[in-house]
């Protein structure tokens, strides 16, 4: 154990993120920013606009489905929306983790894999929910990657993240990708919005708290949107939208101005199917944070004796270390670390370890989910600085709701405090006061079925009627 001391100190010297350097990371986020709403490419961050320009209001009405393809999971839903008294009915859906295969494999096969799903679920509609006479059934789909929207209901896939090398998508609408998956399913559906799941979970929040004005997912990667006035966006100038406001895109994942990384990120990052891009998300999302410390772990099973002299070769497995496994590490507080011992056999196949050990391992995970949580926290602090920047006393100076959402949010309660303590750290207690930092479960699926219904293909007829 006394051989893996230095690497643990360099670890935690390397990670560490003390108010100056955070001070650094929201400045350049906030200059990022400015420099992705100037011109397209003109910096790291792409700060998509999403062409939402008005969001749900709570009057829409009527039966939408909406389709999840984010991380992990795919997922199907549909709502029955009742108007402003009885907002939403009925929910109903349904989640299927996606196979390796489909995220290795061709562009037809992962639609028709999305579109053989959602027909399979619109057959068993029935109870609460029921469609207009006369009207297609409507969806909202909320597809979480790097997409340039061309319209609200039309999207290129810029590029794949989070592990997903599906052959052939860049650089295509993905709606008109789906539209010919359904017609092969003989289903007969229509997209009405195209949404990033940021902007869905803001659409979702917003619905029931109007104070909501940023919307951060931090899961298997993450991203963060928020609500910015039409007329700071120069590179919108030329549409003569107006004053109003809509929904940007930052795709923050790209950042990485400033952010301390050790030579176990860089070479995570050389190793990765996509080397040299979304470096935040590497550095603070649920996807990589089980593989960095893998890799510390790794180097220190090598240099010192901390797991014996063998090692098992399970350790030299990229992704085996998975976030929960940190997460529930670092719940145990027994005398013995017992959860982290059975972590480390079952996982690893660790046959034996010292509980001084164990107290390591534990100590690598916090560094490294204290240095992604802190980092999270600066993200959103600089989004906030920018937003209170253009429009002084708007945002910090009353009521602003910050809506998260994500599995690495939800279940790590100490990834949350870690991220709530630096923007506290950042922001001061008095702008911290006025600040909600909120759990929106579920958020991006209603919000895209939300915005299927503000932007409905039969809006018109519905105001005539
Ligand atoms: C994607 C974003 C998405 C985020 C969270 C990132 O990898 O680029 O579009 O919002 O993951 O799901």
């Amino acid at each position: 154990v006394a051989a893996a001391a230095p690497i643990l100190d360099d670890l935690r010297l390397q990670c560490a993120t003390p108010l100056p350097l955070l001070r650094h990371v929201a400045g350049a986020m906030a200059a990022g920013m400015r420099t992705g709403l100037a011109a397209d490419g003109a910096g790291e961050l792409k700060m998509i606009p999403s062409y939402v320009y008005s969001l749900p209001t709570g009057s829409e009405t009527g039966l939408f489905y909406a389709l999840d393809l984010g991380g992990t999971n795919f997922r199907v839903l549909r709502v029955q929306l009742g108007g402003k008294d009885k907002r939403v009915v009925d929910t109903e859906s349904e989640q299927v983790s996606i196979p390796k295969e489909i995220m290795h494999g061709t562009t037809e096969e992962l639609f028709d894999f999305i579109a053989s799903r959602l027909s399979k679920f619109v057959a068993m509609e029935g109870g609460n929910f029921q469609l207009q006479e006369g009207r297609k059934r409507e969806i909202g789909f909320t597809f979480s990657f790097p997409v340039k929207q061309t319209s609200i209901d039309s999207g290129i896939l810029i590029k794949w993240t989070k592990g997903f090398a599906v052959s052939g998508t860049a650089g295509k609408d993905v709606v008109a990708c789906l539209n010919a998956a359904m017609e092969r399913q003989g289903l007969d559906m229509s997209v009405s919005a195209l949404v990033n799941d940021t902007v869905g979970a803001l659409a979702g929040a917003h619905y029931w708290d109007e104070d909501v004005m940023v919307a951060v997912i931090l899961g298997t990667g993450t991203n963060a949107c928020y609500i910015e006035r039409t007329e700071s966006i120069p590179k919108l100038q030329h549409l003569g939208l107006g004053t109003g406001n809509t929904i940007i895109n930052t795709e923050w994942g790209a950042f990485s101005d400033g952010l301390p990384l050790t030579e176990f990120d860089k070479d995570m990052d050389a190793e990765s199917i996509n080397p040299g891009e979304q470096i935040f998300e590497k550095t603070i999302s649920g996807m990589y944070l089980g593989e960095i410390v893998r890799r510390v772990l790794a180097r220190m099973a090598q240099e010192s004796d901390l797991f014996g002299h063998s090692f098992a070769d399970k350790l030299a497995e990229p992704f085996v270390l998975r976030t929960p496994h940190l997460c529930a590490m670092q719940q145990d507080n027994s005398e013995d670390l017992g959860e982290v011992e059975s972590i480390l056999h079952d996982i690893i196949g660790v046959n034996q370890s010292s509980v001084a050990a164990r107290r390591v391992i534990v100590e690598v995970s916090d560094c490294i989910v204290k240095r992604g949580g802190r980092l999270a926290g600066a993200g959103i602090a600089g989004i906030l600085q920018k937003m209170e920047n253009d429009s002084k006393g708007l945002i910090l100076g009353r009521r602003t709701v910050v809506a998260m959402d994500g599995g690495l949010y939800e279940n790590y309660p100490q990834y949350r405090s870690y991220m709530v303590e630096a923007m506290a750290e950042l922001l001061g207690p008095r702008d911290m006061e006025h600040i909600v930092v909120e759990h929106t479960k579920d958020g991006s699926g209603i919000g895209a079925a939300l915005l299927a219904a503000a932007n409905s293909k039969y809006a018109a007829a519905q105001l005539l009627a």
